[in-house]
């Protein structure tokens, strides 16, 4: 508890002296979301990111995430404090799957889940989140569109999209995890709770749901239901600031296995290292570094990102 306090201390006081803001994914470890200045879903905290003075962003997330800050922020140098942080979903379709998929389809419009790289969302017309996917896809002038890279948001976009819809076959690893006996388990033993899950769940967990919502629309599902308890069928790291922000309520995490490990790779030490060692050359061994999309494809990429932040809210 005194390391953590200290290592608090310290990374506080570097961010200070270094112009520096700290973002923290919903599902970083708890020290970490406690450390930043802004928690958040991965989109928000590029936005909070592109509005902030700062000069540097400290990105405590996974690798598209930090590209998607830097696609929108291209001033700012733009840290991830562990480079080996990538999200397996966007890495299982690459420019080259994607333009061999587009020569399939000419004219069908591409929309990109942000959990994509850069060079991807540069091959796409239009990006989406788990927050508005159902809303960019309605969007696009167009009878047919094809999503990538998540099957699982893509069927369940597919449930009420008037659109005819194709999709690539990729998916998280994390919530594919979660099975459905496992959620019916967690509602026999607590009758009077309401599952909440994310759309990167099967379907087959989806169809328990009482509520499907992205990370940030979980805060706002559990401070409105009128239930005590919550079934959380997402990545565990969420549950710190659904405890912190509704101490009255219980959460379950409807499976031990909701951790990725990616987004538990970032610790305390490796923000404090990433700030100390921001301004010497990147050294063999050194697990942070600066991420930074070239313009040949942020120009294109972040095309796509403003697309979808044109689109109309619900
Ligand atoms: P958000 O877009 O809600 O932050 O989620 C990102 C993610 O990786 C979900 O698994
Ligand atoms: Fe990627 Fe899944 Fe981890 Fe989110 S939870 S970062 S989609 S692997």
């Amino acid at each position: 508890m005194k390391q953590t306090q200290d290592l608090q201390k310290q990374i506080r006081a570097l961010l200070k002296q270094k112009n520096a803001l700290m973002l923290a994914h919903n599902y970083q470890r708890d020290e970490v979301q406690e450390t930043a200045d802004i928690c958040g879903d991965s989109l928000a905290l590029s936005q909070a990111a592109a509005k902030s003075d700062a000069e540097v962003i400290v990105f405590c997330g996974v690798h598209f995430m930090a590209e998607s800050a830097s696609i929108l922020c291209p001033d700012k140098t733009v840290i991830l404090p562990r480079l080996d942080a990538g999200c397996p979903m966007a890495d299982m379709i690459t420019a080259e799957d994607l333009r061999k998929e587009k020569e399939r389809r000419p004219g069908v419009p591409v929309v990109a889940y942000v959990n994509t790289t850069a060079e991807v969302k540069a091959l796409s017309d239009i990006c989406c989140t788990s927050a508005n996917a159902v809303t960019v896809v309605n969007s696009v002038q167009s009878e047919k569109v094809y999503m990538i890279p998540d099957r699982n948001l893509s069927m369940y976009v597919a449930r009420t999209a008037k659109k005819k819809m194709e999709w690539w076959d990729g998916f998280c690893p994390t919530h594919e995890k979660l099975k459905a006996a496992e959620v019916l388990k967690a509602k026999e033993k607590y009758p009077d709770a309401v599952f909440v899950c994310h759309p990167e769940c099967r379907p087959e967990v989806i169809d328990l749901a009482d509520a499907v919502r992205s990370t940030s629309g979980m805060y706002v599902f559990t401070k409105e239901t009128k239930a005590k308890t919550i079934i959380v069928g997402t990545e565990m790291g969420i549950l710190y600031r659904l405890k912190k922000e509704n101490p009255e309520k219980t959460f379950i995490l409807a499976s031990k296995s909701l951790i990725c490990p990616n987004m538990k790779l970032i610790t305390l030490e490796d923000v404090l290292e990433a700030l100390q060692g921001m301004d010497r050359p990147v050294l063999k061994g050194f697990n942070s570094g600066i991420v930074k999309v070239p313009e040949d494809i942020r120009i294109p990429a972040k095309k796509a990102l403003d697309r979808m932040l044109e689109v109309p809210r619900d």
